[in-house]
C-alpha cells in the first residue's frame, strides 16, 4: 500500500473520485458525447478509448470543469463540479487534477522549468525545485529545462506537459493522448512515469488514447462510440 506523502494534495473523501450521472453533451444540437452512468474510484486506473471525433476530449473537458455538459452532472472528489461558479472550478482543478491537454498548452513564454514551477505555485502555494528538477531529469529533458515550449520537438513537449501534470502530486492525473507523438521507448516510459507517480502519491489516472501500445497497462475502460455509430438515448 503506497504511503502519500504529506502536504501533496488533500485529504481524500468518500465515494469515487469521479463520478458521472446522466452525463451527455450536445453541440448545434448534435450529440458529441454520451457517458451516462459511471464512476472511477480511486486508484482505479482507467482508460478511455473511442475512435476520433467520439467526445474523448468533450468528456476531459467536462471532467476538468473547462466545459459545462449539457445533460447530467459530474462530481471530482465529491464535489459537483459544474454546479461550482467559474473560480470554484479553478481552484478544484488546480487542487486535484494533474491535466495533460491534447494540445499541450504549455505557456510559451516560459521555460519548461517555469511552466512546472508556475502549475506549484498555482496549485500548492509553494514551489519545490528539487521536485521540478527531479520530474524534469525523469522524463528526460534535463538538457532541455531552460528552453521555451517553442523550442521543443512535439515529443519533448509532450513529455515537458506531463511533468507539469505530475509536479502538483495531484490525485487524479488526466490525460489527453499524452503518448501521441512518442517513439515506442519514451511512450512506455512516460507510462512507467505516471504509474511510478500514482504509487508515489495516490494518484488515480484517466487516460484517453488510441495508442494501442499502452492500453494493455490500465484494467478499466470507458468506451465512447462515434456518433455516427448510433447512440441510443
Ligand atoms: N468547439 C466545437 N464546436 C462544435 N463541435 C465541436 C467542437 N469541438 C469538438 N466538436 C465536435 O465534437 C465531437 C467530439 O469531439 P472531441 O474533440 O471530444 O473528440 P475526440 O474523441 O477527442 O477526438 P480525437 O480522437 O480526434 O481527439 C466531434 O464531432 C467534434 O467535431
Ligand atoms: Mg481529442
Amino acid at each position: 500500500m503506497p504511503i502519500p506523502e504529506s502536504g501533496a494534495f488533500s485529504e481524500p473523501s468518500q465515494g469515487p473520485l469521479v463520478e458521472a450521472r446522466g452525463l451527455s453533451h450536445e453541440r448545434d444540437g448534435r450529440r458529441v458525447m454520451h457517458i451516462g452512468d459511471w464512476h472511477l474510484a480511486a486508484g482505479a486506473h482507467a482508460l478511455l478509448l473511442g475512435p476520433s471525433g467520439s467526445g474523448k476530449t468533450t468528456f476531459i473537458n467536462i471532467v476538468t470543469g473547462l466545459l459545462t455538459p449539457s445533460h447530467g452532472s459530474i462530481r471530482i472528489a465529491g464535489q459537483e463540479m459544474s454546479a461550482l461558479p467559474p473560480a470554484g472550478r479553478d481552484a478544484l482543478r488546480r487542487q486535484t487534477i494533474g491535466l495533460v491537454f491534447q494540445t499541450l498548452r504549455l505557456i510559451p513564454a516560459l521555460s519548461v522549468t517555469a511552466n512546472l514551477a508556475l502549475a506549484q505555485k498555482l496549485a500548492l502555494g509553494r514551489v519545490d525545485t528539487a521536485e521540478i528538477e527531479r520530474l524534469i531529469g525523469r522524463v528526460g529533458l534535463a538538457h532541455r529545462a531552460q528552453a521555451r515550449p517553442r523550442q521543443l520537438s512535439q515529443g519533448e513537449g509532450q513529455r515537458a506537459a506531463i511533468a507539469r501534470a505530475l509536479v502538483t502530486r495531484p490525485r487524479l492525473v488526466v490525460a489527453d493522448e499524452p503518448t501521441s507523438a512518442l517513439d515506442d521507448r519514451n511512450a512506455a516510459a512516460m507510462i512507467d512515469l505516471m504509474f511510478e507517480a500514482a504509487d508515489t502519491t495516490g494518484a488515480t489516472l484517466l487516460v484517453a488514447t488510441h495508442d494501442g501500445r499502452i492500453a494493455p497497462r490500465f484494467a478499466n475502460r470507458l468506451d465512447l462510440v462515434a456518433p455516427a455509430a448510433g447512440v441510443a438515448s
